[in-house]
């Protein structure tokens, strides 16, 4: 199974991963880095996590770092000794000896990108082009070490940090190729000090450093069950996202072949998370933003401020529209509806049905982002509810309204709801046969 989001990201992937790690065997990363940053409450503890899988927090279970991430080893051995020092068993952590390496001059070119990005867009000489602005990404080197990744000769990947030959050959290349690029931003391109750092990260990974093309391919045929945990939003992939408002990897099930080395026939069904409203984090379009005391109110009550930066996400109404056609990209055949919750005490709950674009109807997702920024949303109304439904644990539980919502939420898509999230804890979840 795969469990995907199906805005643009912080859908709360990272809780119903954790609710349903307890079936599977293995719980498998395939995209994104340490941008990602997924909650997890368990008996009232809170747990973020970047690059490590939810199922780190499922005793017994593997939690492999697929080879379609991208890995800072700084970020990556402090993530594992903060939960070892929460008393987590790390010990089922696995790494893909194929993942790339984020290395500091991927942070330094995505940050000083973002700063050119960010000056070109006050420079009279483009005008007030909407084509030129940042993409407001997290700065953890994401986009540039992809880039590296696809460029080749000087990337650098995991197993590459126990050949120290390899290693200074490659960082050496790096230094050479980036030199002038990089003069700007005041990163220190000393392949020696890099390669020391680098190769001193990869002897302390060393155990968990593994072929996880064989592995997991093992597990699949073994009749092991394997949980692929997408991270980041369908909206924010590289192809099929809001570009060039997105990350630099495959969010949607599509990336879990590429990421994972498990070839698509084996994955299985896909759960799309839908988060009951949008956020958004950084720039971009977000057709139903909110920039009043309601949007306000919802990132209140939703504590929507970014697990990773701290920024507070924009916050808009639920985008049907968008999250039908990241349906449909994804495959997805079961929906969960998290942080519904978050909705009461509002009277009208506004529900994006369809778009207005260059003055005709639609209810179809633009190509790219430019044109996803002119779109005008279509609204329909529906009751609001009152109740606290945090304590609900049935679909017939939930107030009147409060069901209806969630039914719109299928008939528009045509995917079953087959998980309701009502609060950020492990129990504080709804499965429809449950109900
Ligand atoms: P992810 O990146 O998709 O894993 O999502 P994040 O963890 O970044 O953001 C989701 C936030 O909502 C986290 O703070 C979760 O603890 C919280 N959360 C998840 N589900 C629910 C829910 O149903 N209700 C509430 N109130 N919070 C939730
Ligand atoms: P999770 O897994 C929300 C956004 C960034 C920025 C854009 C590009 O927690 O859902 P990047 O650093 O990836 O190059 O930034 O993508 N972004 C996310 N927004 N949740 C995430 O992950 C995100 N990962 C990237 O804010 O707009
Ligand atoms: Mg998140």
């Amino acid at each position: 199974m795969a469990v995907v989001g199906l805005q643009w990201g912080d859908e709360g992937k990272g809780k119903i991963v954790d609710h349903l790690a307890e079936g599977f065997d293995a719980v498998v990363r395939y995209n994104g880095g340490a941008n990602a940053g997924h909650s997890v409450v368990i008996g009232g503890k809170r747990f973020a996590l970047h690059l490590i899988p939810a199922g780190i927090l499922s005793p017994g279970k593997l939690a492999v770092i697929g080879n379609g991430v991208v890995i800072d080893p700084g970020a990556l051995i402090r993530e594992i000794d903060g939960l070892a020092s929460s008393g987590v068993d790390v010990s089922g952590l696995v790494i893909s000896d194929r993942a790339h390496v984020v290395m500091p001059y991927h942070q330094a070119e995505d940050g000083l990108r973002e700063d050119i990005l960010k000056r070109a867009a006050e420079d009279e000489e483009f005008g007030d082009s909407s084509a030129v602005s940042h993409i407001g990404t997290t700065r953890r080197g994401i986009g540039p070490c992809y880039a590296e990744k696809v460029q080749r000769s000087s990337a650098v990947r995991i197993g590459d940090l126990l050949n120290i030959e390899v290693l200074t050959a490659k960082v050496e290349l790096a230094c050479r190729l980036k030199r002038a690029g990089l003069a700007e931003s005041g990163c220190s391109l000393d392949p020696a000090a890099l390669v020391a750092a680098a190769s001193e990260q990869g002897l302390r990974l060393a155990p968990m450093i593994r072929d996880t093309t064989y592995l997991l391919n093992d597990l699949v045929s073994s009749g092991k069950g394997v949980l692929f945990e997408g991270a980041n939003g369908s909206l924010l992939d590289v192809d099929h996202g809001t570009y060039p408002f997105v990350t630099g990897s495959s969010c949607t099930s599509a990336g879990v072949a590429p990421g994972t080395g498990v070839p698509a026939c084996s994955i299985g069904p896909v759960l799309g998370i839908v988060k009951a409203y949008s956020t958004r984090v950084g720039a971009g379009p977000l057709p139903t933003e909110l920039h009043d005391a309601t949007g306000d109110g919802i990132r209140d009550r939703g504590r929507e401020f970014g697990t990773t930066t701290g920024r507070p996400r924009r916050v808009g109404w639920l985008d049907l529209v968008a999250v039908k056609y990241a349906c449909m990209v994804n495959g997805a055949s079961g929906i969960a509806v998290t942080l519904l919750d978050v909705l009461s005490g509002i009277r009208t709950l506004r529900v994006c049905v369809g778009y207005e674009l260059d003055g005709a109807s639609t209810e179809r997702f633009p190509a790219d982002g430019l044109s996803l920024g002119r779109v005008r949303p279509v609204y329909k109304d529906m009751d609001g509810f009152d109740q606290d439904i945090a304590g609900c644990r049935s679909l017939q539980s939930l107030p009147r309204q409060a069901r209806e919502y969630l039914d719109l939420v299928a008939a528009y898509t045509g995917v079953p709801i087959s998980m309701v999230s009502v609060g950020p804890g492990r129990e504080q979840t709804i499965t429809a046969d449950r109900s």
